[in-house]
Parts: structure tokens; sequence; C-alpha cells
């Protein structure tokens, strides 16, 4: 539908727009529109958008598009998300589908909100194709509270319980754990700076376990599960942290007790975390859990026993929407595993300039880390891609080198771009 151009569009469309011709002052723009040595590839068009009351998107740009004046992000999280998603968010941010309020003002027991939490549930289910055994819940408390939330819910303080640690987050599971429940690790990649996952034959576990904890994709060391050991304990629930791969890729939730995880890295903005559990899990709270860790307040309430993220899940639902519109999640990790590639070939087959330490079976299509041979030099590659708006490539402190974070909407030109400035920072000074 073609709508009038606003003052308001033109300001969006262009930041200079409300300078005069004869102005000496500058908008704000921390990375220049021209970059010196690359240009990244643009496969957006330009959106028109207005902050009148009709508020619309007229025209979608394609899924993982990508403007010039946005910086390609590999943040580990809080990350980049989709550009469309966040043009529409802009569309919307005034006035919420004529409502007269943006949704950060909506009450959370009113119908739009409803209406925003149950299509954002539901479309949830459609991607992961969750069972009707299972409760989804939208909690508050990061990925990080779940770490106390999930053996207050499914354990007594002398229940065992096994993980199996194959990088930081599961390690600082792990020792949350210890406070609620007598957790056993029953392998730990440590040793070996976490690169591997062990076959899973060669696990003891542990009989009376309640459940086996894995963290489905280590965020800070790249180290992914490619499939999950079966629990070999007497309940044989899985229950995984799945906060950097979730909805990277179709998942058997059948397989798990329980998945969390935080939304900041694939699915929304930090504050929201989702949980999905299956229900007859649900109820069995250790006496002293805090009303908003206890799973069964939350799921009888839809996860509004009190005041929801609701901005935040607001937007992981314009996210859930826009991953069905890509055809679901064997189609978007069709595009995760060629970004993947990309970028690991490109560190394979640079003669040893760059390296990535984890073992080549379980590398994550998430979070890619690698060092330079010369470490020197890595301070200065993060500089000279910071200047090519590449950013967030430092690897996390307690690691260092370099890390990419490849998400979702990390659009292929992003890393084809990043691959481009590898090359040329190679032939500079290899
Ligand atoms: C795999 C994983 N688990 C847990 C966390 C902690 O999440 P939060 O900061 O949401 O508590 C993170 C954060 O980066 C993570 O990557």
């Amino acid at each position: 539908m073609a709508m009038a151009t606003s003052p308001h569009s033109l300001l969006l469309q262009n930041p200079t727009h409300h300078l005069p011709n004869n102005s000496t002052l500058k908008p704000f723009n921390a990375f220049p529109l021209t970059s010196t040595r690359f240009t990244p590839i643009t496969t957006a068009k330009r959106l028109s958008i207005t902050c009148a009351t009709t508020t619309q998107i007229q025209d979608r740009p394609p899924a993982q598009a990508h403007s010039e004046d946005r910086v390609f992000n590999f943040a580990a999280g809080p990350a980049i998300l989709p550009e469309n998603v966040l043009k529409k968010a802009q569309s919307e941010l005034y006035n919420y589908r004529g409502s007269g309020m943006s949704v950060m003002e909506m009450s959370h027991r009113g119908k739009e909100f409803l209406s925003i939490i149950q299509k954002a549930e539901s479309d949830l289910r459609a991607l992961l194709e969750i069972p009707d055994e299972y409760a989804v819940l939208f909690l508050q408390g990061g990925a990080t509270t779940q770490f106390a939330a999930i053996p207050l819910n499914l354990c007594t303080p002398d229940d065992p319980v096994d993980f199996l640690v194959t990088g930081s987050w599961g390690d600082k599971a792990f020792k949350e754990a210890q406070k609620y429940s007598q957790p056993k690790l029953i392998w730990s990649g440590k040793p070996e700076k976490y690169t591997k996952i062990p076959s899973f034959e060669d696990l003891e576990q542990t009989p009376d376990a309640k459940y086996l904890h894995i963290c489905a994709n280590e965020t800070i060391h790249g180290v992914e599960f490619k499939n999950y050991p079966t629990p070999k304990n007497a309940t044989g629930l899985l229950v995984a942290d799945m906060s950097s791969n979730f909805c990277s890729k179709p998942v058997d939730v059948s397989k798990f007790g329980v998945i969390y995880a935080g939304a900041q890295k694939n699915v929304g903005p930090s504050g929201v975390t989702i949980v999905i559990i299956r229900k007859d899990l649900i109820g069995n709270a250790q006496k002293t859990t805090p009303v908003m860790l206890d799973y069964k307040i939350h799921a009888e309430n839809n996860s509004l026993y009190n005041t929801p993220p609701c901005f935040g899940i607001y937007m992981c639902g314009l996210v859930f929407e826009d991953l069905l519109e890509q055809g679901g999640l064997k189609e978007v990790e069709k595009k995760n595993k060629k970004k993947a590639e990309i970028l690991y070939n490109a560190i394979d087959e640079s003669n040893g300039f760059f390296r990535c330490p984890v073992e080549k079976s379980v590398r994550s299509l998430m979070n890619v880390p690698f060092t330079l041979e010369k470490s020197e030099l890595e301070a200065e590659f993060v500089k000279e891609a910071a200047k090519e708006k590449m950013v967030q490539l430092k690897g996390h402190r307690s690691v260092g080198g370099m890390r990419a974070s490849i998400y979702n909407a990390m659009p292929l030109a992003g890393v084809e771009t990043l691959v481009a400035f590898m090359k040329d920072f190679q032939a500079r000074h290899a």
C-alpha cells in the first residue's frame, strides 16, 4: 500500500534530513556510511516508515537484509536482531496497531498484550513443533536464574543430578546446582580447554540422578552438541541450556525434560528467558523455592503471575514470526550452516594464520572462536575490523582471541565481509 512520505519518514531514512543544506552541524554517526576498504554487501531495499498513527511497513525487506547505516554486529549477546524485525518494531513503537499506545505502556492483562503473548507462544510452538505435553513459559532473570530454578523445581536438596560440562556456562550451572541438589560432574572438558564433547557411550551416568544437564551450545568456547546423550538415569530426563542456539535449527523437544534459553542471542532482547518444560515435571518445587522461580506458579498463570517483560516478549514474537516467514527452522539451519562453513573454511585454509581450537565435529554454528598465530596482532585485528563496521569481534575475556557470533540474524553478507577482511588482513600481516 502506498503512503505519502511524511517528514518523519524522511528523517528515519536520512538522519541529515532535518539539517539545512548549509549546516555545519553533523548528526551523530559513530560509523561512517562509507567504509574505507570494504563495502558491505547489502541486499536490503530502503524502507519507508512513518511515525504517524497509521504506522505501516510498506515494503518488507528480505530476511537477513542489511542496510549500509548498520554495522555487522558479531556480539555474543545481546546480539544482532533481524533488520526487518527492528523496522517493524520501530513502525509500531509509537502507536501499536491503532491502540493509541506503545507495547511498553500497555497493561499486561489487556487484550492487546494477551494476543501478543499468545501469538508468540503459538508461533514458537509451531517453529519447534513443541508437543502439547510441554508448557512454554516466558520468564525473567536470564538463563542464570534457571541454573537455580532447575534443581529447585526438579529435585530435593539430597537428590543426585548429572552434569556434562563442555564450557564455562555448563560449569556455572553445575556450581549453582550445588546449592540446591547434589550435582555430579560426569565429564568436564576443562582439562582440554573446552574444545571437545565426549563420546556418549563412555559416560558413566548416575543411575538415581534426577536429570542429566548439558549446555547445548557453549557461547564462549564455541562447542555445540550435534546430537544428544540419552540419559541413563531413573527419570530419563535430559535438561538443556539452549541460550545461544535456541531456534537456530530444528530440535526434537520430546527428547528433553526442560529446555531453557535467554532470548538475547537468537530470538530477542535481553530480559526474556524462555523455558519449555514437560508438564508432568511441574509442581514439585522445593519448599523454599521463591515464588518467582516456581514453574507451577508461572504455568498456572500463563507467564502472567507478575508483570512480565512485555516489550521483550513482543520482540521475541516478531522474531518468531520472521523465522516462520523464512520457512521455519530447517531453512534457518541451512543458512546457518552455510555461514558457518564459509567462516570455518576461511580459518582452516589460512595456513595456520587463523586457528579455531574446537574439534571440527563439534564446532558451533553460532559462535566461532579463533585466534591469530601472531597473537600480538589480535588487538589490531579487532580495531581494524571495527573501522570496517564489523564490531564486537573480541573473544570473551576468559579465553582471549576473537569470537564471531553469527546468529540467525547475521546476514550472509556479514560473514562474507568478515572473510574478505580476514584474507586482506592476512595478506598484509603474514
Ligand atoms: C549458554 C549460556 N547460558 C547462560 C548464559 C547466561 O545468560 P543470562 O545472562 O541471560 O543469565 C549465557 C549468557 O551469555 C549463555 O551464553
